[in-house]
C-alpha cells in the first residue's frame, strides 16, 4: 500500500524515531510496513525513504538506486532495508553533495557529507548488517539516517545561496555537479 509522504513543516519530520524492538522485526506489522515503505519509495522515484517521512517514528529506512529513480548520476544501490542503524564516520574528509528530499518538494541544495562511513544495523530479517559505504552512496545513507533524528538536508546546507529548484538545477548546476560526481565515483568506487 502506498503511504502518504510528509512534507517539510509537518512536525513528524522533526521528531526522533524510536528503535524497533528486535523481536518485533519479523512481526506482520513491521514486515507489512517495510513493504509499504519500499512501494512508496519506488512510486515516488526516490533514492531512499525513512519511516518518519511516512509519519511512522520507527528507526527504519530503505535505500535503492537503479535506472528508475529521479537521479541519473547516482551509482546503483541494491535494495537495502536498515533497521536501528548506527553510522560512524571513518574519515575527516568531506565532499559537497547536491541533495533533494521527497519531503521537500522541488528544492535542492549543497550539503557536506562524509565519503567513508561504517553502517551498522539490522536487515528486515533481523540479521546484522555491518558495511562500509563510500562516496555518493555514503551520502545517501547519511541523508536517510538524518531523518531518523529529525534532521532534514536543509538544516545542513551551509550556503543558502545554493538552494535551487529542479528546473534551475538542471539549467545552471547539473553539468558541473555531474562532473564532480564522476570524480567522487572514480575516487571511492560508488
Ligand atoms: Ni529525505
Amino acid at each position: 500500500m502506498e503511504l502518504t509522504i510528509a512534507k517539510i513543516g509537518d512536525p513528524v519530520l522533526r521528531q526522533p524515531a524510536r528503535e524497533v524492538p528486535e523481536k518485533e522485526i519479523v512481526s506482520e506489522k513491521v514486515q507489512k510496513f517495510i513493504d509499504d515503505l519500499i512501494e512508496t519509495k519506488r512510486a515516488a522515484k526516490g533514492a531512499g525513504l525513512a519511516a518518519p517521512q511516512v509519519s511512522v517514528l520507527w528507526k527504519i529506512f530503505v535505500a535503492e538506486v537503479d535506472g528508475s529513480t529521479r537521479y541519473s548520476y547516482k551509482p546503483p544501490i541494491p535494495l537495502t532495508v536498515l533497521i536501528n542503524p548506527k553510522i560512524t564516520f571513518l574519515t575527516e574528509e568531506r565532499f559537497e553533495n547536491f541533495e533533494g528530499c521527497l519531503s521537500v518538494p522541488d528544492l535542492r541544495g549543497v550539503v557536506e557529507r562524509c565519503p567513508e562511513i561504517r553502517v551498522e544495523g539490522l536487515d528486515r530479517e533481523g540479521k546484522p548488517i555491518d558495511q562500509v559505504m563510500k562516496g555518493i552512496t555514503a551520502g545517501t545513507f547519511q541523508h536517510e539516517n538524518d531523518h531518523l533524528n529529525g534532521t532534514i538536508f536543509v538544516d545542513r546546507v551551509k550556503d543558502s545561496k545554493t538552494f535551487c529548484t529542479w528546473e534551475e538545477f538542471k539549467k545552471h548546476h547539473e553539468n558541473e555537479f555531474h562532473r564532480q560526481v564522476k570524480i567522487i565515483v572514480a575516487k571511492y568506487g560508488s
